[in-house]
């Protein structure tokens, strides 16, 4: 990295991080919740979930960095700099994952975070402001289709009744394990963190997408980060037996459904050829009862995440899904139910930061795209209560949610740098 004159709070760093204690922890977290073909699972509030943020929590107290963990379990990691008083400089990501993921979405930035941290203050650098690495809990909406709850909750942004159809596949709600930890309605904004203690919030994360590899860019710098609004359609027809009920007779809900998935891929390819691709549909889960091969399905719940990053886009898409579920369900003469999960504004990155990342990046010679997020982070709940940026690092064919999901180790100890050099600047600006 570029070398400047000596000051006594520099903004430029004469360091190189530890590549190789950076990819040994995260080969270490990678480790918890390892399954076939090398995928990932540690879906949030799971035993290998609690275990990957037990490991952080040594490598953090290793490191000798004061350890405060919230009610919800997001970790906060702190080395104060020369005024403890001052708002602080966050930088992290989340440990969780979806079912059979890859190893770096979300890892890359908690350890990239970590290991930054673990280089200004080995080396003593002198910083004019607090330096904190963040894991946030349940940034993936795998488990209760409900995303980034622990940033959500450090940002305020979380009303009770929003969780009510947060349930996972075995029937568990999530208001009832925030209730076993002492969260509910009434204490959710002891969650809160006062936004006058923080004076910036970095995510270093892979890309999952193919821009920066097509280009031959090692870093993406994000302006914005489309959101989804998520919901469950619910078809009740009528369970019958599969071998005496006439076809003509039948209240299929899960025919139903399908036409309806159907719909889904037709207008968000529709609405993306003449948009240039701004909007994506995915029905990620459904749930079929009774579900045996010999009963003609009565109930089928489909979990519906359309995303974009233009609202209105994304509202008009949304709201002609919600009008053909009701069609199909009227013609089929059987019912539906649309439960709202959740809906989020995209929202815009931090403007001066993002021209600090490309300072930066242009000061060291590092080939950038200044690119929009498809992917939700932590960043989105951030960036609601102070300046936030994001640093992308390539996603090998872009491939993620994936155990095929693959960064190159240099690529990732240049991202933990990149990140190391931002938050020095930050923490040492004068402003
Ligand atoms: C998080 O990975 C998301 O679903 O965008
Ligand atoms: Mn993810
Ligand atoms: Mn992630």
């Amino acid at each position: 990295m570029a070398f400047m004159a000596k000051a006594l709070f520099p903004v430029t760093s004469e360091l190189a991080i530890n590549k190789r204690r950076l990819l040994r922890d995260l080969n270490a977290i990678s480790r918890i919740g390892i399954g076939d073909h090398g995928s990932v699972t540690r879906l949030v509030f799971s035993i290998k979930e609690l275990r990957s943020r037990q490991l952080l929590i040594h490598l953090m107290r290793q490191a000798g960095l004061k350890i405060h963990v919230d009610r919800i379990g997001n970790i906060f990691a702190r080395w104060n700099g020369h005024n403890p008083k001052a708002p602080a400089v966050l930088a992290g990501s989340h440990l969780d994952t979806v079912v059979q993921g890859g190893k770096f979405d979300g890892p890359v930035g908690v350890i990239g975070a970590l290991e930054a941290l673990r280089t200004l203050k080995e080396n003593k650098v002198p910083l004019r402001c607090p330096v904190e690495v963040v894991c946030f809990v349940g940034e993936e909406s795998s488990r209760f289709g409900y995303s980034t709850l622990g940033s959500s909750l450090v940002a305020g942004e979380v009303q009770i009744e929003d969780l009510t159809h947060a349930v996972d596949a075995h029937g568990t709600k999530l208001e009832d394990i925030l209730a076993s930890m002492g969260i509910y309605r009434d204490n959710l904004a002891s969650l809160t963190r006062d936004p006058s203690t923080i004076k910036a919030y970095l995510e270093l994360h892979i890309e999952q997408g193919p821009i920066l590899e097509t280009k031959g860019k090692k870093i993406g710098l994000v302006t914005s980060i489309a959101a989804p609004t998520r919901f469950k359609a619910v078809f009740t027809g009528q369970a019958d037996h599969s071998g005496t009920t006439p076809m003509e007779m039948r209240k299929d809900a899960l025919v139903a459904a399908a036409k309806l998935i159907t719909y889904i891929e037709e207008v968000c390819r529709e609405f993306s050829a003449v948009e240039k691709g701004r909007i994506v549909g995915t029905v990620g889960a459904m749930k079929i009862e009774p579900g045996v091969m010999n009963a003609v399905p009565g109930k089928v719940e489909l979990s519906i995440d359309i995303r974009s990053i233009t609202a209105e886009a994304k509202d008009r898409v949304a709201s002609q899904v919600k009008d053909r579920a009701a069609e199909i369900a009227r013609a089929r003469d059987i019912d539906v139910e649309i439960l709202p999960i959740r809906e989020e504004l995209p929202v815009p990155l931090n403007e001066e930061l993002l021209l600090l990342t490309k300072h930066i990046c242009d000061q060291n010679g590092i080939a950038y795209e200044v690119m929009p997020s498809g992917a939700g982070h932590d960043a989105m709940q951030m960036a609601k209560i102070t300046r936030a940026a994001m640093i992308f690092v390539p996603s090998k064919r872009g491939i993620s949610h994936n155990p095929s999901e693959w960064t190159e180790p240099e690529d990732i100890c240049l991202g933990s740098q990149v990140l190391l050099e931002t938050m020095i600047r930050l923490a040492n600006d004068e402003g």
